[in-house]
């Protein structure tokens, strides 16, 4: 007798984008663990072809800049022709430019907002398009707990995923009544390029005492005393896609150690 596990992905077809490093490779990883075929997208396509070998024969990689509408539009609509369904779209994908509010240059904010927010929205509106037609689908965006606090100089970062949040509960109240939901994560701190960059050593290596000393005053904020890694985002992005989730639209999971706790 065989029992139906609802946290499996078994013949689930997936997309994910920014799946060549951190968070996105872990959620290709994790999800393809689970029983899904996943498309990889980045716009570093060679990382997406790494993260797509290394999963082997249940993913394909595609090279593609997520704030360009068509190439994004190609790609959902291929798979979806290719597979015969799209059941997944993890918008991940996603860049951060710091600098004061006084200071930031019109091109950071254009930039970041391009990617963060635009990108998240073309990959949404071409998903949601067919997943409302096959009647059935699951869309996880990523904000950021930047959406809970208002840390300095990371304005145009904070604004981009304040308007995700905003973006995934809209869609969720469009397509719920076709069987579609979206959800976001908010993670906190994790361990990834993106927050690695500030310990980078000439060589590409990681200075792990600078990094280790930045981290301290961070792990106080989290109960747990923990700086999360991109399992533990993807764990959670696997659990909302998943038929565990059928009861759950419109919302925001924060896989961030306890370090925030918004209602
Ligand atoms: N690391 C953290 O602490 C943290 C916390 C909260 C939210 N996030 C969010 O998680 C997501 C993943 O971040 P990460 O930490 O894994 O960073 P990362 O830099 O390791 O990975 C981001 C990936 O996105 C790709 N990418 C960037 N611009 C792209 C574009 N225009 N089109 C397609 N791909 C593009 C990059 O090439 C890279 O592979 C981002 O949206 C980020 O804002 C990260």
């Amino acid at each position: 007798m065989s029992v139906h596990d609802p946290y499996g992905l078994g013949d689930r077809v997936a997309v994910v984008t920014g799946a060549g490093s951190g968070i996105g490779r872990a959620t290709a990883q994790v999800l393809a663990a689970a029983g899904a075929f996943v498309v990889c997208a980045d716009i570093n396509g060679a990382a997406a072809r790494a993260t797509a070998e290394g999963i082997g024969k249940a993913a394909t990689a595609t090279g593609l800049d997520v704030s360009d509408r068509a190439p994004v539009f190609a790609l959902i609509e291929g798979t979806a022709a290719e597979h015969g369904r799209l059941d997944i779209l993890c918008n991940v994908a996603g860049i951060i430019r710091t600098g004061r509010v006084v200071d930031v240059p019109e091109a950071d904010l254009d930039a970041v907002w391009d990617v963060n927010f635009k990108g998240t929205f073309h990959g949404c509106q071409a998903a949601a398009r067919i997943m409302c037609e096959q009647g059935g689908g699951s869309i996880v965006n990523t904000a950021s707990s930047a959406v809970d606090t208002a840390t300095p100089e990371i304005m145009s970062y904070s604004v981009s995923k304040a308007a995700v949040v905003q973006l995934t509960k809209n869609l969720a109240t469009e397509v719920g009544p076709f069987g579609v939901r979206v959800n976001a994560v908010a993670p906190g701190l994790v361990r990834t390029a993106m927050t690695a960059r500030h310990y980078l050593l000439p060589d590409g290596s990681i200075d792990e005492a600078a990094r280790a000393a930045a981290e301290k005053p961070l792990r106080r904020i989290s109960p747990l005393g923990l700086i999360g890694e991109p399992e533990d985002i993807a764990y959670a992005v696997r659990y909302l896609v998943s038929d565990a989730a059928r009861f759950v639209t419109g919302q925001i999971l924060r896989p961030n150690g306890g370090a925030a706790m918004p209602w």
